[in-house]
């Protein structure tokens, strides 16, 4: 019962599994080195989420006007107003100072006053005074605006700039 023929069958039987293995073995180590690779592209990854971060970061700045001006204070922003703009600013609707009046200046069309002179560097920076751009333009009219002929240095306080965005949201909306 046990002829040659068995035997060789069986031995070749038994060679063939460990060859089987064998590659087996090989195989998983490419596919684990295959996987070294995916770590190193990982990494990568990595890196370019933190760039991605930074804009978030950009995106926060410009969504935190709108959230400050809910701790607005309109009488705060009246007095600012009084000492820094009221030299040169009128709120009547159509009384132009050394400034255009500010009449309902939130939302308005940058640099709209018929009959006034404007530089033309306003209009420049964008199309309309919205919360943003005004925050940006009070903290350093010449930073925002090069060229203006808003002669201001700026209102440093971020409060400040917040409370004369309401006061002036307040008038003519
Ligand atoms: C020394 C005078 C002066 C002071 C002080 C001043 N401004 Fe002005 N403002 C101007 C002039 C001049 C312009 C026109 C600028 C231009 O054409 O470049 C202007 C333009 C503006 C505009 C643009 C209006 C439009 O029609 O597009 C806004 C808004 C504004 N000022 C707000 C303020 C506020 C708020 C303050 C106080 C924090 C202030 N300004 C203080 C002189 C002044």
């Amino acid at each position: 019962m046990f002829d040659t023929m068995t035997f060789t069958k069986i031995l070749g039987a038994v060679c063939g599994t460990f060859l089987v293995m064998l590659l087996g073995k090989w195989a998983a180590e490419e596919i684990y080195h295959v996987g070294g690779h995916g770590h190193g592209d990982h990494e990568q990854a990595y890196s370019i989420e933190v760039e991605s971060d930074g804009d978030e970061e950009m995106v926060e700045e410009a969504v935190d006007v709108a959230a400050l001006m809910g701790s607005a204070d309109l009488a705060a922003g009246e007095q600012v107003f009084a000492r820094k703009c009221a030299a040169c600013h009128v709120l009547e609707d159509g009384v132009n100072g050394t400034g255009p009046h500010l009449y309902s200046v939130v939302g308005r069309d940058i640099g709209s006053v018929d009959g006034y002179g404007y530089s033309g560097a306003l209009v420049a920076q964008a199309d309309v005074w919205g919360q943003d751009e005004l925050f940006g333009f009070l903290e350093s009219p010449k930073g925002w605006a090069p060229g203006t002929a808003m002669g201001f240095s700026g209102l440093g306080k971020e409060a400040d700039r917040v409370n004369v965005i309401a006061y002036l949201e307040s008038i003519g909306n």
